[in-house]
C-alpha cells in the first residue's frame, strides 16, 4: 500500500527531457541496448526513423517524442537528429550513393496506418544536411512510403498504391465491392525524374493471389477509393545486375522475379503458386524487404524479413499469425531442382513478433542487422544468427509502442552547415560549457576560448576530448562571462568556431542533485592566485589571464 502510495506521488521523469544543455529543443529517443554491441558488429551508425505506434491522448505520452530519422551511435549516443528536417511523416531513411556523392534520402509525406500506405515523396539531402533533390512518382502518380533503392548511383525504384474500379464478384466480392489496389513499381532517373520502367502488378497478377480475401474487409474492402481490395502489397522492389526485378508481395505471402524487358513473371517464391518447393523454416509470410544477395548460374541468394504476422499500424482489425515469431532470412533458391533452402535465419531476441514494418539489412562483412518494425527494436547478428547487438527504439514509458519501419548500418561523414549549439552555464560550483553540433561526425577535440574584449581576442580555456553527441568543459570555480568553441577534427584542423555566447545561471529540474564535478580548490591571495589541488591546462590559464589583466574575471 505504502509504496504504491508512494509511487503516485512522483513526478513522471518521462515528461521531462533535457538530454543535452547545449540543445533544449531537440528530446531524441533513448534507446533501450538489452544486448550491447560487441567488438564484432560493423563499423558504422545505425540509421532509424521511429515513431508513435499510438496516438497521445489527454494525460498519455507516447514515444518518440520526435518522431523523425536519427543516425545513432549503438552506444546509443546520438549523431544526428532529422527532427525539422523533414515535414509531415519521415520514413524509410537511408545513406547512398548518388553520381559519386554520399547523400541521404527519405519518405516524407502522409502516412494512413489503417493501410499502411503512404502518399509522398523522396527528399535527398547531402553530407552538410542540405536538401538537393525531391523525387516524385512519375506518370501522375503518388510515391508510397515503402520503397526506396538507388540502383548504380544512378536510378531509383520505388512502389506506388494505386487505386482502380474493376469488377471484383469472381472474387467474392458484392457489386458494390469495385476498388482494387493496383501495386505499381517504377524506375526513375533520379537527376531527371524520367521514367524507365514501369510495372502494374493487375496486369501480370490476378487477385488469385491473395492472401487476405476481399471479405471480411482485413485488407481493405473494396467499397471506394479510400478502402480498395489491397489484394497484393508490395512492399520491397530490387533490381539485379541482369536488368530483372525482384518484389516482395505482402499480401501475397510470396516474393517474386521479374523480367526486367517483358515484365513476365519469371518465379515465385511462396504465397499460394510457389514455383520452388520450400525447404525447412523457407515458408515466410508477410514478408518485407526483399533483396538480391547473389547468383550462381542456376542458385539465387535473396534475403528478406519474414513478419509472420499480419495487422494494421494502427490496431484496426484482427491480427493473423502464421509462426511464433518474425526472422530474418537468407533463402537460396535453386531453378534447376525448383527447391528453395533457407542458409540461415536470424531468430528474434525477447521472441519478437511484428505484425507491420521490418528489415533485414546484409552489410558488407557479412554480419546482419534485422529490425523488427512495429516492435520497435533492431538486432544486429553475426552471419552464424548469432545476436551481438540489440536495442529498443526508446526506453522507460516512451518505449511502449514505438515503431520503426526499416533500420540500415552505414558508414557516414557528416560536415554540417548548421552552426554548433554552445551554453555556457554558471552555478555554485563554477562554470561549464557545452556544445554540440547536430550531425557532425568529424570533430575530435573541442577547444574552448574565453572572449577577452570585444574585438574578438581570446584565451584559451582548455580542450575536451569528443565522446558524444555533446561536450563538456568544467572551467572551473570562477565565472568566465563569454566562451566560445572550436571544432577539432583528427588531423589538428580547425572544422568550425562557434560563436561567443554569453555565461548563464544554471537552471537544474526541481529536485536535481547538482552534476558533481571535480573538485579544485582555489585560493586568492592579493593578486596571486594557487591552485592547491589538481593543476589542469584551464587553471593555468586562469593564473596568466589574472596576471595580465590584473582582474579576477572577465
Ligand atoms: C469507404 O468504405 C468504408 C467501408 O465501407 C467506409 O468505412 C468508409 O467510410 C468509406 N469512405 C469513404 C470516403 O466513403
Ligand atoms: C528495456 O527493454 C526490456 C525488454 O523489453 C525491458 O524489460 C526494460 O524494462 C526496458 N528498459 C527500459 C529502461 O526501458
Ligand atoms: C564501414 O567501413 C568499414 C571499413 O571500410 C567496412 O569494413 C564496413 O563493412 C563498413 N560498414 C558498413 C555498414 O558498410
Amino acid at each position: 500500500m505504502r509504496s504504491f502510495w508512494l509511487t503516485a506521488l512522483l513526478p513522471s521523469l518521462a515528461a521531462a527531457d533535457w538530454q543535452f544543455k547545449s540543445r533544449s529543443d531537440l528530446a531524441p529517443p533513448r534507446l533501450n541496448i538489452t544486448i550491447p554491441a560487441t567488438s564484432d558488429v560493423e563499423q558504422g551508425f545505425l540509421f532509424v526513423a521511429p515513431f508513435a505506434g499510438f496516438p497521445d491522448k489527454p494525460g498519455e505520452m507516447h514515444g518518440p517524442r520526435q518522431a523523425a530519422p536519427y543516425i545513432f551511435r549503438d552506444d546509443g549516443e546520438l549523431v544526428w537528429s532529422g527532427y525539422s528536417y523533414y515535414s509531415i511523416w519521415a520514413t524509410n531513411f537511408q545513406m547512398a550513393r548518388w553520381k559519386g556523392k554520399d547523400v541521404l534520402f527519405c519518405f516524407e509525406g502522409d502516412h494512413n496506418p489503417g493501410y499502411g500506405h503512404g502518399h509522398g515523396h523522396t527528399t535527398f539531402l547531402d553530407q552538410h544536411y542540405e536538401t538537393i533533390r525531391e523525387l516524385r512518382a512519375g506518370n501522375h502518380k503518388i510515391t508510397d512510403k515503402h520503397e526506396f533503392h538507388v540502383i548504380n548511383e544512378e536510378t531509383a525504384l520505388i512502389q506506388i498504391y494505386q487505386p482502380v474500379p474493376m469488377d471484383l464478384t469472381p472474387w467474392g466480392a458484392s457489386p458494390e465491392q469495385q476498388w482494387i489496389v493496383d501495386a505499381i513499381i517504377q524506375e526513375l532517373d533520379i537527376e531527371t525524374g524520367e521514367l524507365l520502367f514501369e510495372w502494374s502488378s493487375l496486369e501480370h497478377v490476378l487477385p488469385d493471389e491473395a492472401i487476405l480475401p476481399i471479405n471480411p474487409g482485413q485488407a481493405g474492402s473494396g467499397y471506394n477509393s479510400s478502402d480498395a481490395w489491397d489484394y497484393f502489397h508490395i512492399n520491397s522492389v530490387d533490381k539485379d545486375s541482369e536488368g530483372n526485378y525482384l518484389i516482395s508481395a505482402r499480401d501475397a505471402c510470396a516474393v517474386h522475379k521479374i523480367d526486367g524487358s517483358t515484365g513476365e513473371i519469371l518465379w515465385r517464391l511462396g504465397g499460394t503458386k510457389s514455383d520452388f518447393e520450400l525447404g525447412d523454416n523457407v515458408a515466410f509470410c508477410f514478408q518485407h524487404h526483399a533483396r538480391f544477395i547473389s547468383k550462381d548460374g542456376s542458385k539465387e541468394v535473396i534475403s528478406l524479413y519474414d513478419n509472420a504476422a499480419h495487422g494494421t499500424e494502427d490496431g484496426r482489425g484482427h491480427e493473423v499469425h502464421t509462426h511464433p515469431f518474425s526472422q530474418g532470412k537468407i533463402i537460396e533458391v535453386d531453378t534447376k531442382s525448383w527447391s528453395a533452402r533457407i542458409v540461415q535465419a536470424f531468430a528474434p531476441p525477447d521472441g519478437l513478433l511484428s505484425k507491420s514494418q521490418g528489415s533485414t539489412q546484409v552489410q558488407p562483412g557479412g554480419n546482419v542487422l534485422v529490425n523488427w518494425g512495429s516492435e520497435g527494436a533492431m538486432t544486429e547478428f553475426r552471419p552464424d544468427g548469432t545476436p551481438i547487438f540489440h536495442a529498443y527504439m526508446d526506453s522507460g514509458d516512451l518505449g511502449a509502442g514505438v515503431e520503426n519501419y526499416r533500420a540500415f548500418r552505414y558508414n557516414w561523414t557528416g560536415l554540417p552547415h548548421e552552426t554548433p549549439a554552445l551554453v555556457s552555464l554558471v552555478n555554485d560550483d563554477g562554470t561549464t560549457a557545452y556544445v554540440s553540433w547536430n550531425g557532425d561526425t568529424e570533430t575530435k577535440v573541442w577547444r574552448f576560448y574565453a572572449a577577452v574584449d570585444e574585438y574578438g581576442s581570446r584565451e584559451f580555456l582548455g580542450e575536451a576530448e569528443r565522446t558524444g553527441f555533446e561536450t563538456a568543459l568544467d572551467l572551473g570555480p570562477k565565472a568566465v562571462h563569454a566562451v566560445s568553441a572550436e571544432a577539432i577534427g583528427a588531423n589538428g584542423r580547425v572544422l568550425t568556431t562557434t560563436a561567443v555566447v554569453k555565461t548563464k545561471e544554471e537552471v537544474l529540474p526541481p529536485g536535481a542533485a547538482k552534476a558533481s564535478k571535480p573538485s579544485l580548490s582555489v585560493q586568492v591571495e592579493g593578486l596571486r592566485e594557487q591552485v592547491t589541488a589538481e593543476k589542469t591546462r584551464w587553471a593555468e590559464y586562469m593564473i596568466l589571464k589574472f596576471d595580465r589583466f590584473g582582474r579576477l574575471e572577465l
